[in-house]
């Protein structure tokens, strides 16, 4: 019988492109990992630990997802955790404890969708990932942002409205990856919405193809991230098996865009070697994961 559960998708029944890594290195720990889709009605989660991975469909389930969870006996990350993270109205609770966020105006289904007079924006659901129901528009297609939010709206959603944070388009993303609280490894992730393209919310793909290199994070950005994970020790009063913080540049210095404490790729095969001596990340993982069976 397996001890640890590792949970993926229908679509993806093997994992993602980190579950390679991380299997091995599960079983170097001495730990027996077992992939399983969290839509299964034949897996028994009763027998250990499950470690949320792939789930990367809950966006268009998310309440029987969650029920999914709080059913396990013991799971990673926590649910309430999940719970909160779900849903990226997190936004404002991290705003809140001082956190630099992207500006974010939001709406729920029935709620009016302000829009700044001037600049680019974002419109996009606040449940979900992989870039899907995001859309970027220029100050002269506001008819057509509206458009998009209703659309959203219509599909239950509750929409976020943000600038479009230009500098991606040169500097791209940074996603800085932590396990049992500690950060490990970051990549730069090319800027994922194309001029005048809105992905949409309810499409066949899970996610929308990413360009990721390996990064090395700057000290204001290793901050940042320290801050968010910061507020969620406080929250819970844990700590997270993995986080991973995405960060956009801003002209205020970097802001988060999204903190991945559900599902989130770990870019495992892009950290730097560090030496022969040292635990790569998959390692560092393994060895988090063998401690909380
Ligand atoms: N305010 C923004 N400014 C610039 N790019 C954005 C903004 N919001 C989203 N994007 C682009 O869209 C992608 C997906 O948005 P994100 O908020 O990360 O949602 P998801 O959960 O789908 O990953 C980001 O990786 C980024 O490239
Ligand atoms: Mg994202």
């Amino acid at each position: 019988m397996p001890d640890v559960l590792l949970a993926t998708c229908a679509d993806l029944p093997h994992g993602d492109e980190d579950a390679e890594l991380l299997t091995a290195a599960l079983r170097r720990a001495g730990v027996d990992p077992h992939w399983a889709a969290w839509t299964d009605p034949a897996v028994d989660w009763s027998a250990g630990l499950t470690v949320l991975r792939s789930t990367w469909d809950y966006t268009a389930k998310r309440e029987r997802f969650l029920d999914w969870v709080r059913a396990l006996p013991q799971v990673a990350n926590p649910a309430d955790v999940v719970v909160w993270n779900t849903d990226k109205v997190y936004l404002r609770d991290l705003a809140a404890a001082g956190v630099p966020i992207v500006e974010t105006a939001f709406a729920a289904p029935g709620e009016p969708v302000a829009f700044p007079v001037d600049g680019e924006v974002v419109v996009k659901p606040s449940v979900g990932a992989g870039s899907r129901g995001a859309g970027r528009f220029t100050a002269d297609r506001r008819s057509a942002a509206a458009e998009h939010a209703a659309a959203l709206h219509a599909a239950g959603r509750t929409v976020l409205v943000q600038p479009y944070l230009a500098d991606v388009d040169d500097a791209g993303e940074t996603a800085l990856i932590h396990v049992d609280g500690r950060f490990t490894h970051a990549i730069r992730k090319g800027p994922m919405l194309p001029a005048g393209v809105a992905h949409p919310v309810q499409g066949h793909e899970l996610y929308v193809e990413e360009r990721i290199d390996a990064r090395a994070p700057a000290p204001a950005e290793l901050e940042v991230a320290a801050a968010a994970l910061a507020h969620v020790r406080d929250r819970f009063d844990a700590v997270p098996l993995y986080a991973r913080v995405d960060l956009l540049p801003s002209p205020a210095g970097p802001v988060v865009i999204e903190l991945e404490l559900v599902e989130p790729s770990l870019f495992l095969s892009y950290a730097a070697d560090g030496g022969p001596d040292a635990l790569s990340p998959a390692d560092l993982l393994a060895a988090a994961i063998a401690a909380r069976r």
